[in-house]
């Protein structure tokens, strides 16, 4: 099986170039040098060109807070450019595996009491920020493309590649004693290589259709940055504030869980969130020595 692996110069899109070199997969890894999504005939040629079985995109336009003022910018790369992925895929008959985000559903506190155990991958989106509605707009591209997909959601992305939630707490927590962090948003963190994996046993069981990849335990960024700072045994104190406190430009979800149990029922076992750090954190340490 032959992968080609789109942004494979972001968090995501290195972790999936490591995995699949360990893996001994074959795997053409593209940056947004070698091949531009929003272009469409660029797409068209390198999809014909490599012949890939399966595109992995992890290509997006992630800039949260700048979307906001970059709609054009966002909606180009995250709707338009799966859109051209996908039909691409279609014509050559690979199959394409695309990720989404935790921020395409409303994230209301109120969900928190009506989806205990997180978004159902069947719930509908109503995201609250230009971002999510970029990211929604390339979930109905594809899946109104006609490809075989998978398309993968995931939540509070966090790895040894790039930088994350994890990263700047530790980074943090070598400059100061105490770290205020938001103590009113909920979700659960899914970690690069655990999504890689898991994508992969996705493929290999040969299911399509959407699937949500995190990790168990519902906590919030506060409670994170806890285990962060307990892990590496650094004595930071967390103090712990509000959305209010901690304003930012586009809308952040105050309730962003995804549920499981799709995946589950497929067989694969989610992490549970805390054993996902520690691997993280040995992860990160390996690249500090
Ligand atoms: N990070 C999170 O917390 C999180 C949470 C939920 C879901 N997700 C989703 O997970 C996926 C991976 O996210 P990530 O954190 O790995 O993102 P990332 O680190 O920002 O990487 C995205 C990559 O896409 C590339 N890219 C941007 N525009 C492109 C274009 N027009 N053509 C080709 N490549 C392009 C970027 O290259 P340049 O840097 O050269 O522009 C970058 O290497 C995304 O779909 C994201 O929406 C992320």
């Amino acid at each position: 099986m032959k992968y080609l692996i789109t942004g494979a110069g972001g968090q995501l899109g290195r972790e999936w170039v490591h995995y699949a070199r360990a893996k001994g997969y074959t795997a053409s890894a593209l940056t947004s040098s070698d091949l531009d999504i929003t272009n469409e005939n660029w797409v068209n040629k390198v999809i014909n060109h490599e012949a890939p079985d399966v595109v992995i995109n992890c290509a997006a336009y992630t800039k949260v807070d700048q979307a906001e003022s970059e709609r054009e910018k966002a909606f180009s790369v995250n709707a338009d450019g799966v859109k051209y992925l996908a039909e691409a895929c279609e014509k050559s008959g690979a199959k394409i595996v695309h990720y989404s985000t935790d921020y395409v559903f409303a994230g209301n506190l109120s969900d928190r009491e009506i989806y205990p155990h997180g978004y159902t991958e069947d719930i509908e989106c109503n995201p609250a920020n230009v971002y999510g509605k970029s990211k929604q707009s390339g979930e109905i591209a594809l899946m109104g493309s006609g490809a075989e997909f998978l398309l993968i959601r995931i939540s509070w992305l966090c790895g040894r590649f790039g930088s994350n939630f994890v990263k700047t707490m530790l980074r943090l927590a070598s400059e100061r004693e105490e770290v205020s962090v938001v103590n009113d948003q909920f979700g659960s963190p899914s970690f690069a290589g655990d999504v890689a994996e898991k994508t992969d046993a996705l493929i290999r069981k040969n299911l399509r259709g959407i699937y949500h990849i995190s990790s168990i335990g519902e906590l919030t960024w506060a409670d994170f940055a806890e285990q962060v700072f307990l892990e590496k045994g650094t004595g930071t104190i967390v103090k712990r504030i509000s959305s209010d406190e901690y304003p930012t430009k586009a809308k952040r979800p105050a309730y962003s869980l995804l549920c499981n149990k799709k995946m589950e029922k497929a067989g694969i076992k989610p992490l549970v969130w805390n054993d996902g750090l520690s691997k993280l954190m040995k992860q990160l340490n390996e690249v500090e020595n």
